[in-house]
């Protein structure tokens, strides 16, 4: 099945017509199948971005978000008022920051995320790995099945990015992650952290790095250097495309 993402908020610049800021969102399309993944930072920014990408959020399915940290839900308001079909998956945590008040109001079924589930239809191979720690904050990603095998999307990583790849590798018997594409969380490290970071995420079998937002542009710059062409540069506006 192909696969089309698309990178609406980061913090890293790459389509000239839209504007960074610190956050993340990002559409990810298989076959006809859309979901949203987390609502970017400011709202101005997110909904400049996703008009000029030509995103219709009208058409989206279902809206994951990752973790309430305030850089994944700041474009809600915009796109409660664009769609009134989706299905929202929220981590568990549901009275933190009102985010369920907000969206029951809106009449939007809302499930809420402890385990992991499948999203849409089985066969589209798309999954939430469910809540993987509640520390610092309960945080769930997305994982999706491809030809080189599975993918990850995640918001902040908070449970950190090795503890989500160990969950997925143990969820789908493969021994290592395909793509892992968003924030790593290394930017408040130093160098002696990095290298123990970066280590780990070698030791996770992570093949292919797509490291943005909050990863961090010095363990970004690390990650270039060990990774070379299997490290993907995530910017906003960028469009990942596999099967
Ligand atoms: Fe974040
Ligand atoms: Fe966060």
């Amino acid at each position: 099945m192909k696969k089309r993402l698309t990178v609406i908020v980061d913090n890293n610049p790459f389509d000239e017509r839209l504007k960074t800021d610190w956050g993340f969102s990002a559409l990810l399309e298989i076959e006809d199948l859309k979901i949203l993944f987390d609502l970017g930072n400011e709202l101005r920014i997110f909904k400049d971005n996703v008009e000029k990408l030509g995103i219709d959020l009208s058409e989206v399915d279902y809206l994951f978000i990752s973790h309430y940290d305030s850089d994944h839900i700041g474009g809600l308001e915009y796109f409660l008022e664009k769609n009134s079909t989706a299905t929202v998956l929220v981590p568990y945590n549901p009275d933190y920051f009102g985010l369920n008040e907000d969206i029951e109001n809106s009449g939007l079924k809302v499930e809420v995320v402890i385990d992991p589930i499948p999203i849409g239809p089985r066969d589209y191979k798309v999954f939430s790995t469910g809540v993987v720690s509640s520390f610092p904050r309960p945080e769930h990603s997305l994982y999706v099945f491809g030809k080189e095998g599975y993918s990850i999307i995640a918001g902040c990583s908070h449970p950190k990015v090795w503890n989500i790849a160990k969950r997925v590798e143990e969820l789908t018997n493969f021994d290592y992650i395909d793509m892992y594409i968003g924030g790593y969380h290394f930017y408040r490290m130093n160098d002696e952290e990095i290298r123990e970071a970066v280590k780990k995420v070698v030791e996770a079998r992570i093949r292919k790095v797509g490291a943005c937002h909050c990863t961090g542009d010095k363990a970004r710059e690390v990650l270039r250097d060990l990774y070379g062409d299997n490290f993907i540069d995530i910017g906003v506006g960028k469009v990942l495309e596999w099967c």
